[in-house]
């Protein structure tokens, strides 16, 4: 028998909203990203028409956050702004899940590919973005600084989603 205090908690999907801002600042941050982006940066690009956010968060509570997807859109073309979920929540499927639905939110507002920039040695990313079907379009060398002032290749990424 499995106990409901100890099962894992189940993640619901919906858009973000401003008041996000602070909870998707604070899991950005836990990201490893070079430069994390502040609560006010969010609430700019929450309130912008062409910014499409996802969120997951707790069913049970969903002002807890675990994880967020947030694209820009421009014509019929869209970018991958940033993808993170908080380290004790990753491994169980919330990313692929975010960008599941994601990638059908973009799809129904007309968005015909969909890019990306990622670390070459960004594993998890990696996995995540060519289990979703994305293919390596581009490389741009030393293009990220890492925290310890190395350098490091961005992979541009796409994936088509008319066919999907
Ligand atoms: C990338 C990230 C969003 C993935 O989120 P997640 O919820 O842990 O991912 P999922 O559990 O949905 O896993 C999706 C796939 O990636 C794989 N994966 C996840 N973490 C992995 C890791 N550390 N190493 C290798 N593969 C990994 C999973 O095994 C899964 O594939 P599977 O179904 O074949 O097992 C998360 O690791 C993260 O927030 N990283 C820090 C921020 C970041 O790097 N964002 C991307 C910037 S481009």
């Amino acid at each position: 028998m499995r106990l409901p205090f100890f099962s894992k908690p189940k993640a619901v999907l919906r858009p973000a909203r401003t008041t996000n801002a602070s909870a998707l600042a604070e899991i950005h941050a836990e990201g490893g990203f070079a430069g994390s982006w502040s609560q006010s940066e969010f609430e700019s690009l929450l309130a912008d028409r062409a910014v499409i956010t996802d969120i997951a968060s707790d069913s049970r509570k969903t002002d807890v956050l675990f994880g967020f997807v947030m694209s820009r859109m421009a014509a019929d073309e869209a970018e991958i702004l940033t993808i993170a979920v908080r380290r004790k929540n990753r491994g169980n499927r919330i990313g692929q899940r975010l960008m599941d639905a994601h990638i059908a939110r973009l799809a129904a507002s007309g968005v015909k590919t969909l890019y990306l920039e990622v670390e070459e040695d960004n594993h998890a990313a990696l996995k995540l973005y060519e289990k979703t079907g994305f293919i390596t379009a581009g490389l741009r060398k030393g293009y990220y600084r890492k925290p310890d002032g190395g350098v490091a290749n961005a992979l541009i990424m796409k994936l088509g989603l008319e066919n999907l």
